[in-house]
């Protein structure tokens, strides 16, 4: 089965009670088994993870290329600014996996500084905007090209 790892970055363990009114109030273990509920629906075996730390995500997705498993990301605040995230990120689309940006907010319609992507150049394409909806949409995405 196609693997997906669905990645998280900064502060989104801390969705449901994290700024309500821009995230939404489903918690981050709603999104861990909303998830699986898509993976099972694609045929994807979809694996969620977050962490507040640059290298872990880095790391991660040095095993999503070495593993040759497809990336759902959502950098946080990392995707502003972030270049060791861009350049890992990079390294899964040259090696010809999909890496779809996901972000829940629409980060265009906010401050001046979110309008910057480090990671969207790197990026297969990116979805915003949707709330949870932008995950299902990005798997979507994965399941059509794989
Ligand atoms: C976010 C948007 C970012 O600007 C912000 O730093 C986040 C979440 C989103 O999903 O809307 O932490 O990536």
């Amino acid at each position: 089965m196609t693997r997906v790892l669905v990645l998280n970055g900064p502060n989104l363990g801390r969705l449901g009670s994290r700024e309500p009114e821009v995230y939404g109030s489903a918690s981050y273990a709603d999104l861990v088994d909303a998830g699986a509920r898509w993976g099972a629906e694609l045929g994807l075996e979809v694996e969620v993870r977050q962490t507040d730390d640059e290298s872990v995500l880095v790391s991660w997705l040095h095993e999503a290329v070495d593993a040759r498993v497809h990336v759902v990301l959502n950098p946080a605040a990392f995707t502003h600014y972030s270049y060791a995230l861009r350049d890992a990120a990079a390294q899964v689309t040259s090696g010809g996996l999909t890496l779809v940006e996901v972000h829940l907010s629409n980060p265009y319609a906010r401050e001046a500084f979110r309008r910057t992507s480090v990671i969207g150049a790197v990026a297969t394409g990116t979805i915003a905007g949707f709330g949870f909806e932008s995950y299902e949409l990005a798997l979507r995405a994965v399941a059509s090209r794989r």
